[in-house]
């Protein structure tokens, strides 16, 4: 049986990284900002109860992290009331409902990778309506959330590209160096929720394919040697890069200082092991480069 997926966020990196992997494995219906607004949960509800679907995910967040300070309300409705309309209505049909959160949901002080079982402690808006989404999605059974990290692909407003242009356009490239985390290649992630989306369309609530995942790639990095990664690739960039502190940016949010993710849990699971990040990074950046950024 090919799974027939109902998926909100059209627009945005995961989203069409998720259209791009899709192909014939699973069949999609996508919506888009303005087939359903988000901040509109009767909306969200009607769109599951009419669709003819096994299985629903979101890619679509209230990803612009500085701004949801001063936009909490925006934040929560989107990245909170949001999931738990999509879990609710899911729960009523007793469809699987996949969702994805973030890194930012943990504090960013830890002496190692962090496991699903860490306190999540967040220090900005937007890592808060993070962690309230995945309460209110994870009140489903047949619910999976996938914390990411640092996403990356060849789609969307991403730090790779964005890299890659500032390198183009800059002598000098100041990059933090004290914050650290691991990457989460987006093609990767697509590609792990196509393959398994007939198994969640099959599963029942007891399934250990629900729950709460850790998915990012192998290996922890500063987002310095992350962005000189990309950046080495590129024969056409200009800048050289330094080294500075998150300190020394002005920023509305605060951001989690070292917040790597441990995938264990997610391999064990799923038999999905996540490459290194780096030739991740690389492969992303060459195909960035060869289409001219
Ligand atoms: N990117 C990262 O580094 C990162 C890190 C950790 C976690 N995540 C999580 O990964 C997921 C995917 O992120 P992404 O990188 O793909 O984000 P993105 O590129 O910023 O895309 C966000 C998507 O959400 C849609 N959206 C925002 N507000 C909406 C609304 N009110 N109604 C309908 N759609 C709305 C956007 O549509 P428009 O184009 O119409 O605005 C866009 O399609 C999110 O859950 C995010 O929290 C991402």
């Amino acid at each position: 049986m090919i799974p027939k997926v109902l998926q909100f966020g059209a627009t945005g990196q995961v989203g069409q990284a998720l259209v791009a992997a899709a192909g014939r494995a699973v069949t999609l219906t996508v919506l888009s900002r303005a087939e359903v607004d988000l901040t509109d949960a009767a909306a969200i509800r009607a769109a599951i109860r009419a669709a003819n679907c096994d299985l629903v995910w979101n890619a679509a967040a209230f990803t612009l992290v500085d701004r949801a300070e001063a936009e909490p309300d925006a934040a929560f409705a989107v990245n909170a009331a949001a999931p738990a309309a999509m879990a609710a209505a899911c729960a009523e049909r007793d469809l699987p409902f996949v969702h994805l959160s973030t890194d930012s949901v943990f504090n960013g002080q830890t002496g190692r990778p962090y496991v699903e079982t860490d306190t999540a402690e967040p220090i900005s808006v937007y890592g808060r309506s993070k962690l309230a989404g995945e309460q209110g999605a994870l009140a489903h059974p047949r619910t999976t959330v996938l914390r990411v990290s640092w996403v990356f692909s060849p789609y969307g407003r991403n730090y790779v590209s964005f890299m890659l242009n500032l390198g183009r356009t800059r002598e000098v490239l100041q990059v933090v160096a004290d914050q650290f985390g691991s990457p989460t290649d987006g093609e990767a992630l697509a590609g792990f929720m196509v393959a398994n989306a007939a198994r969640w369309a099959a599963a029942s609530a007891d399934d250990p394919a629900f729950g709460l995942f850790h998915f990012a790639n192998a290996g922890e990095t500063s987002r310095y040697d992350f962005a000189r990664a990309a950046i080495a690739r590129d024969p056409l960039t200009r800048a050289r890069l330094e080294p500075t502190t998150q300190g020394a940016f002005v920023e509305a949010a605060a951001r989690p200082p070292r917040s790597p993710l441990d995938s264990s849990k997610l391999a064990a699971t799923f038999g999905f092991t996540p490459q290194p990040w780096k030739p991740a990074v690389e492969r992303v950046a060459d195909q960035l480069v060869r289409n001219g950024i």
